[in-house]
């Protein structure tokens, strides 16, 4: 076997896998709506585009620092005072390579083979897979539609043991939506000072968010900026996907450890890019709001198409802009629901169980899809469904 023994727990993407189905019909002739996709279907914002060029024109085409260019770390640290009073210094910032690689280096720079991290069941899938990697053992806990998305304390406690050493919370959570409150983050945060855990705190969807939610960093509370690992950036906020850029702070003493891998893994990233980061975070945030106002009106529509429908019960999801249905009572798993849809409706939708065990009586759609196309697909999906047996 050519590949190391530690690949060999690292499968494909299943996600990929429902692509490469829809694609196919698509070469067949068959018209197929997507609302597989985690990225918003918005170009990034003109302004973002121009700084880029610019720089990349005025010669911004060197390496940087390891942890970015100053300014742009500076715009991240204002970000992080303005948003959440969190104070953080130039130096406790590392640019990265999308929150894809503050993922990798946060999870790998902490632990060793034979520690067990915490993680949400259901999970975007890298927290499962660069832990293996590591030789660390995931251990879930579920965040269920029937407790609101938030996380369940008493299960969190009742899975820490000697070897946990970090607790992971997606907030708010692909694919559930979920927005903790307040009041849910600070009993995490008294269980990671009792603990002593580390938190890796997912924050990529932390601008958007609905109605009268907050998004409340774990990193806030007393005595937890020393413990905790922030991510975020801009692939969705901004609708940067493509740009691959991201940025993770902590504080010192942690942040130079991830630093050193960072260093040995990808450098700095793109030096251009950057200066898009510095345009997207110092200029105006029209763009992001508008985009946010968007994707909650398509979330209102497609949450009450989906709870018309047989079979179906949605949570209005509180940030993100996915929505994570529950299936009852049509005889069907999460699988062969979205299957079904692909097939019959010509929809394709996520199955839950991709993103864990506590999803598989789920599906995941996203709202990143013109209104129209949405509507399209709401009603194929109800007609569909109407033509199950059940009940
Ligand atoms: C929870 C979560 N974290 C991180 C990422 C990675 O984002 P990026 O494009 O910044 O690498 C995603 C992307 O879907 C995500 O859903």
């Amino acid at each position: 076997m050519i590949q190391s023994k530690k690949m060999g727990g690292i499968p494909a993407s299943r996600i990929r896998k429902m692509f490469d189905e829809a694609n196919l019909l698509r070469t067949k002739g068959r018209d197929i709506i997507s609302l597989a996709l985690g990225e918003p279907d918005f170009n990034t914002p003109p302004h973002i585009i121009d700084a880029m060029v610019d720089a990349a024109r005025s010669g911004s085409t060197h390496y940087t620092a390891n942890k970015g260019i100053v300014e742009l770390r500076q715009a991240i640290c204002s970000k992080l005072l303005h948003d959440h009073n969190i104070h953080y210094n130039v130096d406790e910032i590392i640019a990265t390579v999308g929150v894809t690689e503050g993922v990798f280096i946060a999870l790998t720079s902490f632990l060793d083979p034979g520690d067990e991290v915490l993680i949400p069941d259901p999970t975007w899938l890298n927290y499962i897979h660069v832990p293996v990697l590591n030789g660390a053992i995931p251990v879930v806990y579920t965040v269920s539609q029937e407790n609101n998305f938030q996380i369940s304390i008493d299960e969190v406690k009742k899975k820490i043991t000697k070897r946990t050493k970090m607790i992971v919370i997606l907030d708010p959570s692909n694919p559930t939506g979920g927005v903790q409150t307040k009041e849910t983050l600070s009993k995490v945060a008294e269980l990671a000072l009792e603990h002593d855990l580390l938190v890796l705190s997912d924050e990529i969807y932390g601008e958007i968010i609905f109605d009268d939610n907050i998004h409340y960093s774990i990193a806030k509370f007393p005595g937890m900026k020393e413990r905790t690992v922030l991510l975020n950036g801009f692939s969705k906020a901004y609708a940067m996907t493509g740009w691959r850029l991201g940025y993770v702070a902590a504080s010192q003493k942690l942040i130079d450890v991830m630093n050193r891998l960072h260093s040995f893994n990808v450098t700095s990233t793109a030096t251009m890019v950057q200066w898009g980061g510095v345009a997207a975070l110092n200029g105006t945030q029209e763009p992001m709001k508008y985009m946010v106002k968007e994707f909650q009106k398509r979330r209102d529509f497609l949450v009450e198409a989906l709870n018309g429908t047989k079979g179906l019960n949605c949570l209005n999801p509180g940030g993100t802009f996915y929505v994570f249905p529950k299936i009852r009572g049509i005889g069907m798993s999460g699988d062969e629901y979205a299957n079904y849809l692909l097939h019959e409706a010509g929809v394709a939708v996520v199955p839950g169980s991709v993103f864990g065990s506590h999803g598989t009586h789920h599906v995941r759609l996203s709202c990143a899809t013109s209104m129209d196309e949405l509507t399209k697909a709401a009603d194929r999906i109800y007609h569909a469904t109407e033509k199950l047996p059940g009940y």
